[in-house]
């Protein structure tokens, strides 16, 4: 019996790891996160039964179990320098000089690289499984961090012997890359805290190493961290003689290497590449500070070198930061659409790298207090990327700087203003706040929400003061005669918007459902949402329980949604914009909260008599049901064919019911 389960498991690996690599290194999938989902799923079904075939490069054990009580102190093979910063074109002249004269070369090679925004880990594989990864720390001893890093979906577990043939197929080998934290992931993970009430990360950087650092691995799995490998050692040198083929090689080995590298045969390429890269790095998903510049002839490193911290054959060139200081004129609170009250700084204007700035946020009253910031004193700003300036710290204080506070009452409606109990926010509690609305209507007029091109803020403004709009469906019954009423609206403008209007009419499910405004519901949940419940009807309709089922939707999500929808002015704004919208049928990827097995959930376990698994699973799905992977007390049934194992004397000792493939039948019929 094991050697045939035996070849499955390793068949499944084998796909998933493959499919790993493709969704995580390549970004290029080639099945949906449904198929891939299944396929984790049999492979866990088949590892809970037979538990002795688990090991520890198997894709399902990416997540360990128990958290760790404190991280092991290693060291290191060989220390983990870090490399000396220049930061201007003069002094790199100088390193490129000094590389020159002391290999005797009249000409050097260099490799240029991103200087990611992280925290540098060093990986040991033995006989090709990953079974070491290690902070920098000192740069002698670290922290083993493996069951973290393990969790780090690009990273693979275990490499093919026929991969490691171009390194001449070491036993062991080490490679050192960065562990980052994308701006997407940062800001998405910020918003959670924020939600929580939890105080926010800095930078993505700190995330990422706050996150790297967490004792729980369950925790970091969810943190959304990301790796790219720049350097490897085999017996302790660099495997091949030049850096440009190890990054090359690390690539094909499966490893995520960062594509943005260039071979520079001349000093003046890696000039144009620093150039290059200067303003296109706002463009990346993840923060660079700076270019590496690396010689390529790897037998070279030896000749040049070692200063005692860094290298001599490799520099970072660092960007200037992009910061400024000027002097808080103002603090006031800023009305949100949910009717957060958010401190926001009016600053004397500055230009930080080359953007005039003359406000910026200061998040919450907690941010307020750890900055100390008062009106009148002076502040570094920072800019890093397209996210909004940050207010990094008060370099001057006011002799007679005034301190901010909370109004009790809203600035705009003057309604009253509450702090929940553990909130960080406070509120305003007016539901028909003009601030409030006002905010609503400029996001469900967004570009990635309905696309209303023309509804701007001036246009916001007048069309709340004048009572003309009400909620966000009232756009939909406005005129043009209404329109050209306004202040500076003319024929055309008024036309044009009546034209934008009526065609977001038709806009598809996910941004109506981004644009309504939910809590907690941004782009990618909102997408989500609209493939599980194909109309805005059905969303409404989902309970708690529901929502919480649907996949990648958290408990705090799901409950967000659910108190939305029990809210009756926003039952009566839905009644209305369901009578405006011509929203299109979005296909569903799950039909689900409708058909007889609607809400239950089924663990399969043994083989049926007619059906495959697959075949009983998308019967199930079909008629509405979920089917998971292991029983718990959750389970409404469990579907046992033949040969059933532990899962049915889990499903016997918890009560839960067990029926056979003609009961499961006659359910779903
Ligand atoms: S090579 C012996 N390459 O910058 C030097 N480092 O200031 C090995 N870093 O500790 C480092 N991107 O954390 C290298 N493409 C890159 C890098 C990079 C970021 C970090 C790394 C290192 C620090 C040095």
């Amino acid at each position: 019996m094991p050697s045939q389960v035996a070849k499955e498991i390793e068949k499944l690996r084998e796909e998933i790891r493959r499919h790993e690599y493709r969704y995580y290194v390549l970004d290029d999938p080639e099945i949906s996160d449904r198929q891939f989902d299944l396929l984790m799923e049999r492979l866990q079904e088949l590892e809970a039964e037979h538990p002795k075939l688990i090991t520890p490069d198997s894709p399902s054990q990416r997540v360990g179990g128990q958290p760790a009580a404190e991280f092991p102190q290693v060291r290191h093979s060989t220390p983990m320098m870090s490399l000396d910063n220049t930061y201007s074109v003069d002094e790199l002249r100088d390193f490129d000089r000094r590389v020159r004269e002391l290999s005797g070369r009249e000409q050097v090679d260099y490799v240029t690289e991103l200087k990611l925004d992280g925290l540098s880990m060093a990986l040991t594989y033995e006989h090709g499984v990953l079974t070491h990864g290690v902070t920098r720390g000192d740069g002698v001893r670290g922290e083993d961090v493996t069951p973290n890093l393990r969790t780090i979906r690009s990273l693979p577990l275990r490499i093919e012997p026929a991969k490691l043939r171009v390194w001449n197929s070491p036993e062991s080998f080490e490679v050192r890359g960065e562990v980052i934290m994308g701006r997407k992931a940062f800001e998405q993970l910020n918003a959670q805290r924020e939600a929580a009430g939890e105080p926010k990360f800095a930078n993505p950087r700190n995330s990422a190493a706050g996150s790297i650092r967490l004792l729980d691995s369950r925790i970091v799995a969810q943190r959304k961290l990301d790796i790219f490998l720049y350097f490897a050692l085999v017996n302790g040198v660099p495997p091949l003689a030049e850096h440009s083929k190890v990054l090359d090689s690390l690539a094909a080995i499966g490893f995520k290497v960062n594509p943005h590298r260039k071979l520079c045969h001349s000093f003046d390429e890696v000039l144009e590449y620093i150039q290059e890269w200067e303003t296109k790095r706002d463009q990346l998903d993840y923060e660079t500070d700076g270019i590496v510049i690396k010689v390529n002839d790897t037998r070279l490193w030896r000749e040049l070198g070692w200063t005692a911290k860094s290298p001599r054959w490799a520099v970072a060139f660092k960007y200037p930061a992009r910061q400024a200081t000027t002097v808080v004129k103002d603090i006031r609170a800023q009305v949100g659409r949910t009717g957060t009250l958010t401190p926001v700084a009016d600053l004397e204007p500055v230009d930080v790298g080359g953007v005039t700035v003359s406000h910026a946020t200061l998040h919450n009253m907690d941010e307020v207090e750890r900055l100390g910031v008062k009106i009148g004193d002076t502040i570094l700003l920072q800019r890093a990327g397209e996210v909004i300036p940050q207010v990094v710290k008060v370099t001057k204080r006011a002799p007679d700087g005034r301190a901010f506070e909370m109004p009790k009452r809203c600035p705009v409606c003057g309604g009253e203003v509450f702090r929940a109990e553990g909130e960080v926010a406070y509120r305003c509690m007016n539901k028909a706040c003009p601030a409030q609305l006002k905010e609503s209507l400029r996001h469900f007029a967004a570009r990635h929400a309905m696309d209303i091109d023309g509804l701007g803020d001036a246009l916001v403004d007048q069309l709340v003061e004048t009572k003309l709009v009400r909620d966000v469906a009232d756009l939909y019954t406005l005129t043009a005669d209404q329109l050209e009423a306004l202040e500076r609206m003319g024929e055309k403008s008024a036309a044009n918007l009546i034209g934008e209007i009526e065609r977001s009419r038709t806009a598809d499910l996910a941004r109506a459902i981004y644009g309504i405004g939910i809590p907690f519901v941004g782009e990618r949940t909102a997408q989500v949402l609209a493939e599980h419940f194909g109309s805005l009807a059905n969303l409404e309709r989902a309970t708690e329980a529901e929502l919480d089922e649907v996949n990648e939707i958290g408990e705090k999500t799901a409950s967000g949604i659910a108190e939305f929808f029990r809210e009756p002015r926003n039952l009566k704004v839905m009644e209305k914009l369901k009578e405006q919208l011509k929203i299109p049928a979005a296909e569903r990827k799950k039909p689900k909260g409708a058909g007889p097995l609607a809400g239950k959930i089924i663990v399969l376990t043994g083989t049926l008599p007619t059906y495959s698994r697959e075949d009983a699973k998308r019967m199930i799905e079909d008629a509405g049901g979920r089917v998971t992977g292991s029983v718990s007390k959750k389970t409404d049934y469990v579907v046992a064919g033949e040969e059933a194992g532990s899962k049915l004397e889990k499903a016997k000792s918890l009560g839960v019911k067990v029926i056979d493939e003609k009961a499961l039948l006659s359910l779903v019929e």
